[in-house]
């Protein structure tokens, strides 16, 4: 059975465009079955009404408190039969409860090889640290930031030169094939989660 997937934006949406690209050639057993944002305006949305996806706003002013914002999205995401939930570019927290109910079954991606720089600007994070290797990492979320037992990494050589505009843009190819390739995994139901660890089970 193909899995349902939801993924939650904030912004420009590329690494959404990869999920729904890699669902409709193939390169996992799932659909986008609805996109969810916390910006009216993110790029995110169109990408998804472009694919002819239900793309939805959720603003959390109007929900009020975080746990009515994370009920909405939940809501939302039962609505459309989501039982798996990508986290592309979204940039609130989110709480225990809602970490709780997807456990083991959202991910999340962050330009970084965690546990190394998680939040924001993590490309910018690590060229002022200095580091010769980055890259990008797609993890199980759990409570924390940029936390949770990791899937994939993909490693990206920092050259001297690099900006954090060149740096960002050779980890955003690595992020689009990381992201693919745990779906394929998750959906094939090849992950198992030991502690801290993911083991990858059963041969492609
Ligand atoms: C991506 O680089 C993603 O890894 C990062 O936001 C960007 C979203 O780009 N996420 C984080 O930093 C999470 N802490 P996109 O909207 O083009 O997919």
């Amino acid at each position: 059975m193909p899995r349902n997937i939801g993924v939650l934006a904030s912004g420009r949406g590329t690494n959404l465009q990869a999920i729904i690209d890699g669902a409709s050639s193939g390169g996992f057993d799932g659909r986008v079955a609805v996109v969810v944002s916390d910006r009216s305006k993110a790029p995110a949305l169109d990408r998804a009404r472009q694919a002819g996806i239900p793309a939805v706003f959720v603003s959390k002013k109007e929900a009020g408190s975080q746990e009515a914002f994370e009920r909405s999205i939940a809501g939302v995401l039962d609505a459309h039969g989501v039982d798996v939930v990508c986290l592309a570019g979204f940039m609130r927290i989110l709480g225990p409860w809602f970490v709780r109910w997807y456990w083991g079954r959202m991910l999340n991606i962050h330009p970084a090889l965690l546990p190394s720089f998680p939040g924001l600007e993590a490309q910018r994070q690590a060229l002022e640290y200095g580091v010769k290797v980055s890259g990008c990492t797609v993890h199980f979320a759990d409570e924390g930031v940029d936390a949770g037992p990791i899937i994939i990494q993909r490693p990206v050589l920092v050259r001297s030169d690099d900006t954090f505009e060149t740096l960002s843009e050779r980890i955003l190819v690595e992020e689009h094939k990381a992201y693919v390739e745990a779906l394929r995994l998750l959906c094939d139901g090849r992950l198992e989660i030991q502690g801290k660890r993911v083991i990858v089970t059963g041969s492609s």
